[in-house]
């Protein structure tokens, strides 16, 4: 790997200032530089916590502070070269819910880099952030749980599995869905987890140990909500819900990721539900189907521009769900309006299909009939790509199982029709 060459001089010498480190907390050093409690660990809380902690999604947790201390140079390096954190849509196209955890500031950088270089002093606990809260929409209306934690099971040689639970509301009459909250139990094995409403009615509601859901076939389900690890819950602003229908059927989606030994888990969401809502909230499948994706292309495209039609009318634009699978790579979403003035609502410089995230934007984007919707999705289909699942690469079809590609932006929002 190539930062394993660059890093090569800053090992030699980090080695040589571990033989200072080594010595007792020096309080004149650490009253000039970065200590781990007072300015490391906050920094590690708000942007790494989410995977690097204990039976995290990586594979190294920092809630051990001798721990941290000794890849102090790795996550120096890391941090520098842009490694971890790992890709997230970038803020500065438009800002979104939960963005300032997803990146470091070059402030932060530095701080890292400096504690580093200055043999990572773990200085005075009493400087220690106060224990990180997550918060949540607890108590919930509806816990959509299997009845038993269930073991995955992976095909030979497959470290991905997909497991579904479906759940039969109840519900006598429509109902809305005004906040979802993923309720992961196993994080370090759960690496993303969708929920969906099966128009079929047919997904098998008895099984309590669920069933294999790898390949989507002629099934009607609808994508609703899906999350990521260190995603926070989705409360949409008051007055506003998505609809289920009498006796909605709900189907939860678990992406398993052998990590280590199997371990049973009993993921699930949690639903806030109303009866009736002012305004109700859509989520539109805007994407590419129908396409291959070349073997050995690194930067392979497609691209949806779609000219807004009248019948969809003017829709307030409030989230957006990039969704592609392991070739994805970059994903771009944006609007131009029919002054030519332009609306960017994702950029993504990367992907990764194990950390799927919604971006809900602060500030809603309205699109009219008549503008222009542009989406492209990036895959990197070659030997170069790390999390390429075929060596040598072959060509990938739109498709719904993990091992094809898909292309869409899951578009939540108002609409005026
Ligand atoms: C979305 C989850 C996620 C977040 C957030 C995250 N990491 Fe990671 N990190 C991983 C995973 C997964 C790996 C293992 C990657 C691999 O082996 O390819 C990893 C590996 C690492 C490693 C290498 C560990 C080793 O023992 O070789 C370092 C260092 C690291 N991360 C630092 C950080 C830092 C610093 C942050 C926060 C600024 C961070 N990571 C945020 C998921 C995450």
């Amino acid at each position: 790997m190539k930062i394993a060459l660059l890093s090569l001089p800053l090992l030699v010498a980090c080695n040589k200032g571990d033989d200072d480190s080594s010595a007792p907390a020096d309080d004149s050093a650490a009253a000039e530089g970065p200590t781990y409690y007072k300015e490391v660990r906050p920094i590690l809380d708000q942007t790494c916590a989410r995977c690097h902690t204990d039976g995290g999604v990586a594979p190294v947790s920092f809630d051990d502070p001798e721990t941290v201390q000794a890849l102090a140079m790795k996550i120096q390096i890391y941090t520098r070269e842009g490694i971890m954190p790992p890709p997230a849509p970038d803020p500065t196209c438009a800002p979104y819910e939960g963005a300032e955890t997803y990146f470091l500031t070059d402030d932060a950088k530095q701080t890292l880099s400096d504690w580093a270089d200055a043999g990572a002093p773990l200085g005075d606990p009493v400087d220690a952030p106060p224990p990180h809260v997550v918060p949540t929409l607890a108590p919930f209306d509806a816990e959509l749980r299997g009845e038993a934690a269930w073991t995955p099971e992976y095909q030979a040689g497959e470290k991905n599995a997909y497991r579904c639970w479906a759940f039969d509301l109840g519900n006598e009459a429509d109902v809305f869905v005004t906040g979802f909250e993923a309720l992961i139990d196993q994080l370090a094995e759960v690496h993303h987890a969708a929920l969906f409403l099966d128009w079929s009615y047919t997904a098998d509601v008895d099984d309590a140990d669920g069933f294999d859901c790898s390949g989507l076939g002629e099934e009607d389900w609808q994508y609703i909500h899906a999350w990521g690890p260190g995603a926070p819950y989705l409360e949409f602003a008051e007055g506003q819900g998505l609809r289920f229908p009498a006796h909605a059927r709900v189907v939860y989606q678990s992406h398993y990721f052998l990590n280590g030994t199997p371990t049973p888990d009993n993921s699930g969401y949690g639903l806030l539900l109303a009866d009736s809502v002012d305004t109700e909230i859509f989520v539109l499948p805007l994407g590419v189907t129908d396409f291959v994706i070349p073997a050995g292309e690194s930067d392979a495209q497609q691209v949806m521009d779609m000219p807004w039609p009248a019948y969809k009318g003017d829709f307030t634009l409030l989230g957006v769900w990039p969704h592609m699978h392991q070739l994805g790579s970059g994903f771009d979403f944006g609007v131009t309006h029919a002054d030519e003035s332009e609306s960017c609502v994702v950029d993504m410089n990367g992907y990764d299909f194990h950390n799927q995230l919604l971006v809900w934007l602060d500030t809603p984007v309205s699109i009219a009939p008549g503008d222009d919707v542009r989406l492209v999705c990036h895959y990197d289909n070659s030997e170069g790509n790390a999390n390429n699942p075929n060596s040598p690469p072959v060509d990938v079809d739109f498709g719904e199982g993990s091992d094809d590609e898909m292309c869409f932006g899951f578009a939540y929002g108002h609409s005026s029709y």
